[in-house]
Order: structure tokens, then C-alpha cells, then sequence
């Protein structure tokens, strides 16, 4: 028994690898990435003497690629977490997203059809297809609002949530018309270990970390609901033990809070875990021009998932956001490894023009 799990090398894929493999028992994991800024083999580099996982370099969109590791490997379950990411980037180019998202999840979803087709009856029941999403495709909520549903209607305003909603809604179409066993996970904003410095958390402790201007966008007060990554990796795990085929699950941390509030608590932790003798972290906070199209509100009602499945949360945004920058204080190298080349180039084009 494998797992395929695309975009395994990124910041949630190479969590849920690492988790996953770290009980002796697991089944192994072959893990396509095509390894662009935000992958990183040196997350990996812990299983590098681990005959169970087997990385390969390559992008979900080859066909050909797709079909051999699959009849090579012969996976129970796909789990599919490859994806352009980044909100910002995709304002500035869309074009990788529709590339990647919505025709790269197509390609993928043909291929795993071909194969499970063919699989022998008991193999074909038992096979799953998870495709990893984001509450970003249902949209903005004004401020009372009642928290996303797994009923709430579709709204997704940036080119990454609507590439995401466009992908949900091939996988839910496989599922409809021609039976694919899939699940899909709907998560709320993740923060944790391994997480690229372009999105908020990890770039407010890297900047401050450098004394650098912490950017908040507009006016700070947009919410977000914050579930610490090792709880969504559990959600996975969970949604792929007892998740029922076809079904949609959101997943959430019962956190909303606004950015300004986010970037404050990052400053206060800092204050006491790596005093600036320049003065309090918070003296960096600069507000700079907001997003184009920035959504004010996000926030998850995950009661289904625990209903159904039992799964909640197990840390709270006290414990996640301080064992977070106790791993960003502990790992300054391989933030240093990858803010070097192109990261530099984004931070030009993304802060540049914000004055
Ligand atoms: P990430 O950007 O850190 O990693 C994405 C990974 O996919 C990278 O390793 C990259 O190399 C790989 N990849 C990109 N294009 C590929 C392609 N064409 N073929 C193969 N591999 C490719 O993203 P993440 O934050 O780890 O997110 C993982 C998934 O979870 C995504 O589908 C994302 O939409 C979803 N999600 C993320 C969050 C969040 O807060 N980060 C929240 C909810 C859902
Ligand atoms: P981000 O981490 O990019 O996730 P998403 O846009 O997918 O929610 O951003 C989280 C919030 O933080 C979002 O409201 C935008 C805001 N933000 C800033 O204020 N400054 C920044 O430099 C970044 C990257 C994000």
C-alpha cells in the first residue's frame, strides 16, 4: 500500500509527509513536486535514509509522467496538495495558476481515473482521491456574518481562490459523473514550521528577525481564521481514514483574528524570546497599500468535520503561533536559504509600489 501525495516539498505537503512517515507502521509515500520557489527538498531532508519515501521531480500536469508512477506504485489513495499558493503572486500572474490549478488538476484527475478504473473491484472501492482546498473559494463575509459552511455558496474573488474553486469543481464533477471516490478539504489559513516567507506570519517574524518594516496591508483589520499546520495534517489524515466519498469538509481553528492583531502578538513573542535592544518589535510596523480586491473576512465552521469525523484542533493560537517562532528562531539558515535568488525579486515587485 502507497500514498501519492503531489506538492509534497512544499509548506503544508512536507509537513504532512514528515507527520506522516514519522510512525514506524505508515504506508510509504511517493511525492511529485515539480519543486518551483515553493518547494524545497532541504524540508525532505530529514527522510533522506528513508527507503518509504521515494520524491520524484516532476509537474502534476505530464500526463506520461503521471500514468507510469502510477501504474509503477500503484497508490490506495491520491493526495493532492500541488498548487500555486500565493494570493499576491497571482495578482501579479495569474497565467502559473490556471496552469497549474485548474489544468494540472484536470491532467491529474484524468490519469488517477484511467488507473482507478481499471483497479480490481475491492481496490477500486476502497481508493480515494483528496483533493486539498481553501476557504478562499467562498469568499468575503462581512463582519457578523455566520462562518463558512460546507454549504455556502461559491464567491472567489482573487485568480488563486478562483483557480482553487474552479478545481474543486472538476473533482466534484469526477465524483458526480464518473464515480472517482473523491474527498475535499476546504482549510482555513495554516501557520507553522517550514512556511515560505512571502505569506504573513512567516515573513512578520523574518522581517522583524532583520530589523526590516513589518507591511501591513490597508488598514489591518482583515480577519482571518488561523489553524496551525501539524492540525490540518491531522485533519487529512482524518478525512482520509473516515471521510465518505464525495463529501466536503471544512476545516478551521475556531481563531479569527485580524492581521494587525497577528502581527502584534509576533511582536510581543519576539520581544520575549529575542529582546531587540533597538526597542520593542512592534516600532516596525509600517501600514502600506492594501491588496487589490483583499477580502475583509474568513472564517470556518468546521462543526461537520468534528461531528462526523470527531476531529478538532489540538492547539490553540497560543501554542501554534509560540512554537512557531521558536522554530523560525532555531532554523535562521534555512530562512537565509530561502530568501536568497528570486525571493528578492518578489519582494521587489510585491512591496515596491505599496509606498
Ligand atoms: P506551497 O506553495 O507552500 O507549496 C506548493 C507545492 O506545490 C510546492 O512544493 C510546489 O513546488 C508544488 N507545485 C506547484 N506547482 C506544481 C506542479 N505543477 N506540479 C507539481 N508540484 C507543484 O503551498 P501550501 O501552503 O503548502 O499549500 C498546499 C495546498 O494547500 C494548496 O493546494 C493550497 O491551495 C492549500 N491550502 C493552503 C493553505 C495555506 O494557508 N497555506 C490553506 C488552505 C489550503
Ligand atoms: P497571506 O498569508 O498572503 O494569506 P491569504 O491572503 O491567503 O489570506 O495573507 C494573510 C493576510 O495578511 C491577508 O489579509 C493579507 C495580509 N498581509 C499583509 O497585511 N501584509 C503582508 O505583507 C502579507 C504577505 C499579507
Amino acid at each position: 500500500m502507497t500514498l501519492l501525495v503531489t506538492g509534497g516539498a512544499g509548506f503544508i505537503g512536507s509537513n504532512f509527509v514528515l507527520d506522516w512517515l514519522a510512525d514506524p507502521a505508515a504506508e510509504p509515500i511517493v511525492n511529485l513536486d515539480a519543486l518551483t520557489y515553493a518547494g524545497n527538498r532541504q524540508n525532505l531532508a530529514a527522510l533522506a535514509d528513508d527507503g518509504r519515501h521515494l520524491f520524484v521531480h516532476g509537474d502534476i500536469g505530464t500526463r506520461e509522467l503521471l500514468d507510469r508512477l502510477l501504474q509503477e506504485h500503484r497508490p490506495r489513495a491520491v493526495l493532492h496538495l500541488a498548487a500555486e499558493s500565493h494570493v499576491d503572486r497571482s495578482i501579479h500572474g495569474p497565467g502559473a495558476f490556471i496552469k497549474t490549478n485548474v489544468e494540472g488538476t484536470f491532467t491529474l484527475l484524468e490519469a488517477v481515473r484511467a488507473y482507478w478504473s481499471a483497479l480490481p473491484h475491492d481496490a477500486r472501492a476502497a481508493f480515494r482521491f483528496l483533493h486539498v482546498s481553501t476557504d478562499e473559494v467562498y469568499g468575503s463575509l462581512a463582519p457578523d456574518a455566520p462562518a463558512f459552511t460546507e454549504q455556502h455558496p461559491y464567491a472567489p474573488n482573487s485568480p488563486y481562490s478562483a483557480s482553487k474553486a474552479a478545481s474543486d469543481h472538476l473533482v466534484r464533477a469526477w465524483h458526480h459523473t464518473y464515480g472517482l471516490p473523491v474527498l475535499t478539504t476546504n482549510c482555513s489559513n495554516n501557520y507553522g514550521p517550514l512556511q515560505f516567507p512571502e505569506k504573513l506570519i512567516p515573513l512578520m517574524i523574518a522581517n522583524a528577525l532583520a530589523g526590516k518594516p513589518l507591511p501591513i496591508y490597508g488598514d489591518g483589520q482583515q480577519v482571518r481564521d488561523w489553524l496551525y499546520v501539524g492540525d490540518h495534517c491531522s485533519a487529512i489524515r482524518t478525512v482520509l481514514a473516515r471521510g465518505t466519498p464525495g463529501e466536503v469538509y471544512n476545516i478551521g481553528g475556531w481563531n479569527e483574528q485580524p492581521n494587525r492583531a497577528i502581527v502584534h502578538t509576533i511582536c510581543g513573542l519576539l520581544d520575549e524570546l529575542r529582546p531587540d535592544p533597538g526597542g520593542t518589535y512592534a516600532r516596525l510596523i509600517t501600514h502600506v497599500k492594501d491588496r487589490p480586491g483583499h477580502d475583509r473576512r474568513y472564517a470556518i465552521d468546521a462543526r461537520k468535520i468534528e461531528r462526523e469525523l470527531g476531529w478538532r484542533p489540538g492547539e490553540t493560537f497560543d501554542s501554534g503561533i509560540r512554537k512557531t517562532v521558536h522554530w523560525y528562531l532555531a532554523h535562521a539558515a534555512w530562512v537565509a536559504a530561502v530568501q536568497s535568488g528570486s525571493y528578492r525579486d518578489w519582494v521587489a515587485t510585491n512591496y515596491a509600489g505599496r509606498g
